[in-house]
């Protein structure tokens, strides 16, 4: 048996944070989902192909998305010459420069990424999700809460505008005015924090049910993110 993986972050080429080597548990679902599609998948920041090529390897047909095209690239070295045959690239920012067509997808996966998106970005791109997925169709959403060590000054503020009913309240304009943390440099000067209860919201307004929304710390969240076990948000959702 080989041994197991040891976990490592590696560093996105663009400053949008680090990818992961390990399948967090809603990557995992989506992976799991895959098994039984029928249509293509698409992964929405898909970085370095960790959730992507798992999902090759059960046979699915998988659209990989990233800003970022070098990272893209990575995936296409990383293919085998079956998975490659199924593995289309799409870079380009999302939800702007993808146009795919109206129930041409099975699933779509979003992990560690919708926090870089605007709250009018999330909002179309849930609509676009919602008009791409076919009936029976699913997405799996992994996104980064307030709830992290380095944001701990921000959860004043965040709970005080959801109180208020703000549409947005995990909107961080600049880290550096809550955060010190040695890292800011490798993430965008502005983060979109989000919470189970604004997802959900968003994701029905675009006319998708969700199954499950809850907090919770994903097994490769690093340990200098740990605050109280609410770091991250998961959201699965279905088309009716
Ligand atoms: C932190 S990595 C997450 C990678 C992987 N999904 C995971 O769970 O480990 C974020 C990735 O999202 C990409 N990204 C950021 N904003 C994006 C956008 N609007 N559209 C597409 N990709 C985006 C970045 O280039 C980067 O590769």
């Amino acid at each position: 048996m080989p041994p197991p993986l040891r976990h490592r972050r590696i560093p996105t080429h663009n400053q949008t944070g680090w990818a992961s080597n390990q399948l967090n548990e809603i990557s995992e679902r989506f992976v799991a989902h895959c098994r039984s599609v029928a249509l293509p998948v698409l992964d929405i920041g898909a970085a370095f192909g960790i959730a992507t090529l798992a999902a090759l390897e059960t046979g699915a047909t998988v659209i990989a998305n990233d800003l970022e095209a070098s990272h893209l690239s990575h995936i296409a070295h990383s293919a085998t010459p079956d998975q490659a045959r199924r593995l289309i690239l799409i870079p380009g920012r999302f939800p702007r420069h993808l146009k795919l067509a109206e129930s041409s997808l099975s699933a779509v996966h979003a992990s560690n990424v919708l926090h870089f998106l605007t709250g009018p970005q999330l909002e179309q791109g849930f609509a676009s999700i919602a008009h791409w997925l076919g009936p029976g169709g699913r997405l799996f959403i992994q996104a980064s809460t307030p709830w992290q060590q380095p944001f701990k000054d921000f959860v004043p503020v965040f709970q005080s505008r959801r109180k208020e009913g703000a549409e947005w309240p995990g909107w961080l304009e600049d880290t550096k005015e809550y955060s010190t943390h040695r890292k800011l440099g490798q993430i965008p000067q502005s983060i979109h924090l989000l919470d189970d209860i604004t997802l959900r919201k968003k994701v029905e307004a675009a006319g998708l049910q969700v199954d499950e929304a809850y907090l919770y710390r994903r097994r490769d969240l690093p340990a200098s993110l740990f605050l109280d076990g609410r770091e991250c948000a998961a959201i699965i959702a279905t088309k009716l």
